[in-house]
């Protein structure tokens, strides 16, 4: 395994880390148990990964993730978790629900610190309602040893542009240590702002959902890559209409899922990728995929020139 300092949070972070939200929900939404859970998670240490992503709100995830680490050494990984101020609509709630909330993540984790805490979806026309009402309660929580660094993450299917990470970062560079983005094969609008902004802080930046529903499913990624020549994003010639990203699949790279998470980690401010899986071959071969060399050079820059401009959910 590599792996990368995450910017100023100082943590020296595993390439790939697991995620315990997205579609595949840490196998809860397939009816996985704690015992095949545990596993997931046991495999995931024995192949060096140390970092755990997951949030109050991905069903049960926080409990079954405290169980399966239930023994392992806790200085052997570190934990993000997040929570979601907007649960009410807008910037609703007030800051002893973060506290509460906090509380109840070390509880269900089995924890005393969560290495990363993070305000979930941050939306830009809510940033400074969000930093004004919620920034002193993660300080306090700093200073009391219950979190160890802040950050937040970006709501990308309202914002498909993650406007508020241009926002935030240029604001307010000194108050967030981690960040977490989406940036794949189809979502490249960070590298334009964001990301050079978190390179010149030294923000660290997890990135997020880079592979997500369209790329595994050859189905969904033709009806896509048909959409975005119809809306005149793309050139029709520029890519096939069937298996449009098989080209990818060369040499070392197995898969077009094995290439997004490569592209995923092929950009310097990028600590580490969340994959987000429930079975052991698919955490295996994203793993394998990121520990392999780097995308070929001419396809990353085919790939920038084909969807570099896009900021569209996908
Ligand atoms: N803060 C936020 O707003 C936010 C938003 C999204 C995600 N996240 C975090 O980021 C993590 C990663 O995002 P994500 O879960 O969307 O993950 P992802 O890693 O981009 O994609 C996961 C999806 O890809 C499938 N997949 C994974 N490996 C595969 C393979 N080798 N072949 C075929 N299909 C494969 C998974 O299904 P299988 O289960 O079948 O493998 C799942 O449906 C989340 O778990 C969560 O912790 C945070």
């Amino acid at each position: 395994m590599q792996y990368r300092t995450l910017g100023k949070a100082g943590m020296n972070v595993s390439l790939a880390s697991f995620g315990t939200g997205g579609p595949s929900q840490f196998g809860q939404h397939k009816g996985l148990e704690q015992q095949q859970q545990t596993a997931l998670i046991r495999r995931c240490l024995d192949l060096g990964v140390n970092l755990f992503d997951t949030h109050e709100g991905y069903g049960s995830s926080e409990r079954i993730l405290g169980e399966a680490l239930r023994g392992v050494p806790r200085d052997s990984y570190h934990l993000v978790t997040k929570w979601a101020y907007h649960r009410n609509g807008g910037v609703g709630q007030d800051a002893a629900a973060l506290a509460a909330s906090v509380e109840r993540s070390l509880e269900r984790l089995g924890t005393e610190y969560i290495d990363v805490m993070m305000l979930h979806g941050i939306l830009a026309a809510e940033y400074d309602a969000v930093v004004e009402r919620f920034m002193p309660t993660l300080e306090r929580l700093q200073e009391q040893g219950k979190i160890g660094f802040k950050g937040f993450s970006t709501r990308y299917i309202a914002d498909p542009a993650q406007e508020v990470l241009p926002v935030a970062l240029r604001t307010h560079p000194a108050l967030w240590d981690v960040i977490m983005v989406k940036y794949g094969i189809l979502n490249q609008i960070a590298a334009n702002e964001a990301l050079p902004l978190a390179l010149e802080h030294n923000i660290g930046v997890l990135n997020m959902a880079s592979v997500r529903i369209k790329l595994p499913n050859p189905s969904l990624l033709e009806e896509l890559i048909a959409e975005w020549k119809d809306k005149g994003y793309i050139a029709r010639e520029s890519l096939p209409t069937r298996d449009p990203l098989g080209w990818l699949v060369h040499n070392d790279v197995d898969s077009v899922v094995s290439a997004a998470y490569k592209f995923a980690a092929d950009h310097p401010a990028i600590g580490s990728v969340i994959t987000g899986t429930s079975t052991i071959a698919h955490l295996d071969a994203n793993i394998a995929a990121l520990e392999r060399p780097r995308l070929p050079k001419a396809d990353s820059a085919r790939l920038k020139r084909l969807f570099g401009h896009i900021a569209e959910y996908a």
